[in-house]
């Protein structure tokens, strides 16, 4: 497959912007990647600092809504697109709660805008990647696992907006042709991820001595994998998986959170110890649990492992030892973020909205 102009939607989001920078890197990738990303809260632009001059003329960033079909329409035909790696998506269960309007806008109306424009384009078309969530699948008891074969059970907004897209992606290969893959993922961790998920918010908020949330009884099971492994995979997929199919991507790291909680407290105590050696374990807050909340996830991912032999190279407690060790070198980025100037260098840059 010898894709020219890529379009990675998201691509200022976390997962988004590891995976250009992982494509960059990468030999069997010459093409151009066009990145559309509406710059929401979880939109950084700063996370691809300086990608335009390290592979000049490869990289193109238009600020815009996957939700504007006419918008993407122009996108597709300036750029010529032959390729869309989407990942643009509210990704958050706890917002979703709180506020599904958005999440049912870009995760179920942008999914749909970008598949029709595919579709219109077929002839020169290669591949529609849609990344998911094994959020999809729904919540399992103490044993099993989700295979690609486990019936959908979504139970947040999130991850109900997640399901819809991903049976719009079937329909599309089925009925008319589209080359599409789908992966379906488990909880990511590493750089740049938006402090508002479990674990760069604990690390941010263990390093300020401040209370480290943990909902309901903190024996929630989550599958953890290092961001860089899932960005490989989902190359991986879209270069030799099958058109049409569905490939689960995990880590193969169960973990208790309230175990995730005290091993990052463990470690920042190693690498930056509290006057008088206090533990941060005390900063430990039990919190009223989130609605809905999934007891435990766990990902099958034979069926990559055998077709396409991938499988993730970084253990959890390197991954967090990694992960630590970025946001505290990282401090800069994450006082933009906490005091909002992230937002203003946007508004600055691309105007309002
Ligand atoms: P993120 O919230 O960090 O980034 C999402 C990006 O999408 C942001 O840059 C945002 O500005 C952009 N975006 C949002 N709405 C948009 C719109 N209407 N038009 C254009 N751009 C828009 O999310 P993430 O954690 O990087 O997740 C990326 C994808 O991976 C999502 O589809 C998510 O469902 C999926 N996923 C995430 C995880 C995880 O653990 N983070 C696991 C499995 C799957
Ligand atoms: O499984 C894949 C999914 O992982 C992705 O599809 C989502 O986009 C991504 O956000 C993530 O969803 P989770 O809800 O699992 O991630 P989050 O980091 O929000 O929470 C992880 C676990 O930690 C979950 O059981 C809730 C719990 N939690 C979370 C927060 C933010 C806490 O106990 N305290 C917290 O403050």
């Amino acid at each position: 497959m010898d894709i020219k102009n890529l379009m990675v939607t998201g691509g200022c989001g976390f997962i988004g912007s590891n995976f250009i920078d992982h494509l960059f890197a990468k030999p069997d990738f010459q093409g151009r990647i066009v990145n559309v990303d509406k710059l929401t809260y979880a939109g950084n632009p700063e996370n691809l600092r300086g990608i335009d001059i390290k592979y000049p003329g490869r990289y193109i960033f238009v600020k815009a809504d996957i939700c504007d079909a006419g918008l993407m329409q122009e996108i597709f035909d300036r750029y010529d697109i032959d390729a869309i790696c989407h990942f643009a998506a509210e990704s958050h269960v706890d917002r979703s709660i709180k506020r599904p309007e958005s999440f049912i806008h870009t995760n179920i109306i942008g999914t749909f805008n970008l598949l029709e424009i595919a579709k219109v384009n077929q002839e020169k078309f290669q591949i529609f990647h849609h990344i998911s969530t094994d959020e999809v699948y729904g919540s399992l008891g103490p044993e099993g696992l989700f295979t690609e074969e486990t019936p959908y059970r979504p139970n947040s907004p999130y991850s109900a907006s997640k399901a819809a897209s991903d049976h719009l992606l079937r329909a599309y290969h089925e009925t008319f042709g589209l080359p599409t893959t789908l992966s379906n993922c488990s909880n990511n961790y590493g750089p740049y991820q938006f402090p508002e998920k479990l674990i760069p918010l604990v690390i941010m908020n263990a390093v300020e001595g401040k209370p480290l949330p943990v909902y309901g009884d903190g024996k929630n099971v989550r599958d953890w994998l290092y961001v860089t492994d899932h960005c490989e995979a989902i190359w991986i997929i879209m270069q030799s998986g099958k058109r049409g199919e569905t490939y689960n991507i995990g880590g193969n790291s169960e973990m208790e959170n309230i175990v995730i909680v005290e091993m990052i407290c463990d470690l920042l105590d190693e690498m930056l110890p509290l006057a008088g050696k206090r533990s941060r374990r005390e900063l430990i807050t039990f919190v009223k649990d989130r609605p809905g909340h999934d007891r435990r996830y766990a990902i099958d991912f034979t069926k990559l492992h055998r077709t396409l032999g991938w499988s993730p190279g970084e253990s959890f407690p390197t991954g967090l030892r990694k992960t630590i060790r970025w946001y505290l070198d990282h401090t800069s980025w994450i006082e933009r973020i906490k005091t909002g100037e992230y937002q203003q260098w946007i508004k600055e840059h691309y105007g309002e909205g």
